[in-house]
């Protein structure tokens, strides 16, 4: 833990502390700084690996805040029991609404401005880059941790909870995947990554994997790095790398290239000039894109664009593309 005099951010001074606070003590947000709320029956189990190197070192120095709520506070009777059978039978127990929606309450007092309320299920949208992008723009998230068969499903219609899933499979609770999903978020805020650690060029950062990395040394067990690389020369360099980029995302994942390939042609669009650089650019780069074969269809079906099927769907771009430089 820091001995340093704590930083000043937005109206009030705060301590850096590894420590997340419970919010059952200190319910107010600190104006400014980027927080995460966390609703779970195992406060013990933050900040983690939250609390390691950049993004620890951040938390430190108060560039992002972390509380926790003990839902287990909130709980009925002497026991402060959470939890319940599921209605209709079944295996399991079900976190009561009741208890919840108490837990809720108390979490987004003092929530001001963008500040989503989540909870992480295997039944939510897959939590993504775009995902981390949005909640780093708000002012914090309050993120609710499930366990045993979940939470009652009327919490979720009555505040209109988001759900995130990390992936198609089934942990025992919300815990890690809350972590991981602040993880990604938190390295987004501003200052919290140093120069080194760049975001821009990411898998995904421009909706494509990452070329490979490589490092010293320069031979290991008799494999090379690719000479380009040791070539110092950055054209050259940038281009294998975007080459590689590209081919990794085609073979890997073909869902993130087909969305990509349609990102380039906006692109081809926008940067070429006149529909025959368009159109061997097209013919060049797109020979199989999905959508091509529709658009070919409606190009040729129109009574006034060029009969090469290839100048046709150019045309029909290029004027769509100045259609809309107009209209913006
Ligand atoms: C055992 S799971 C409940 C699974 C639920 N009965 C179902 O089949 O969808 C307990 C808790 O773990 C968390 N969890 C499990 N898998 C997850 C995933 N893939 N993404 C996010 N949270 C998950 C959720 O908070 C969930 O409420």
């Amino acid at each position: 833990m820091s001995a340093k005099t704590p930083k000043s951010h937005g109206r009030k001074s705060i301590r850096p502390t590894l420590v997340p606070r419970d919010l059952m003590n200190e319910p107010t947000a600190l104006a400014g700084v980027w927080t995460a709320r966390i609703i779970t029956l195992f406060p013990k189990a933050f900040p983690g690996v939250l609390g390691e190197s950049l993004t620890g070192k951040a938390l430190d120095e108060g560039k992002w805040q972390l509380d926790t709520v003990n839902l287990r506070d909130f709980g009925e009777g002497k026991h402060r029991n959470v939890d319940d059978t599921p209605a209709g039978g079944g295996a399991g127990m079900v976190l009561r609404p009741d208890v919840m929606g108490r837990a809720i309450d108390h979490a987004m007092q003092g929530a001001r401005g963008a500040w989503p309320l989540v909870y992480l299920s295997p039944r939510g949208r897959r939590f993504d880059q775009r995902m981390a992008e949005r909640l780093a723009q708000a002012q914090g998230v309050t993120m609710i941790c499930g366990r045993f068969e979940g939470m009652d499903e009327r919490v979720i219609q009555h505040y209109g909870i988001q759900e995130i899933s990390l992936g198609d499979f089934v942990m025992t609770g919300g815990e890690l995947a809350a972590q991981a999903v602040i993880d990604a978020t938190v390295r987004l805020l501003p200052g919290v990554l140093g120069n080194a650690e760049s975001t821009e060029n990411e898998s995904f950062s421009d909706g494509l994997l990452e070329h490979p990395q490589y490092t010293r040394p320069a031979e290991w067990r008799g494999h090379k790095i690719p000479d380009v690389l040791m070539s110092g020369h950055h054209g050259e360099i940038a281009k294998w790398r975007q080459q590689m980029s590209e081919e990794i995302t085609r073979l890997r994942r073909p869902d993130l290239w087909s969305a990509a390939r349609e990102g380039l042609l906006d692109d081809a669009v926008r940067d070429v000039r006149g529909p025959e650089a368009l159109s061997a650019l097209l013919q060049a780069r797109l020979a199989s894109a999905p959508g091509l074969e529709q658009m070919l269809a409606v190009a040729n079906a129109h009574p006034t664009l060029p009969r090469d099927p290839w100048m046709a769907v150019a045309q029909f771009l290029w004027d769509a593309a100045g259609r809309d430089a107009k209209q913006a």
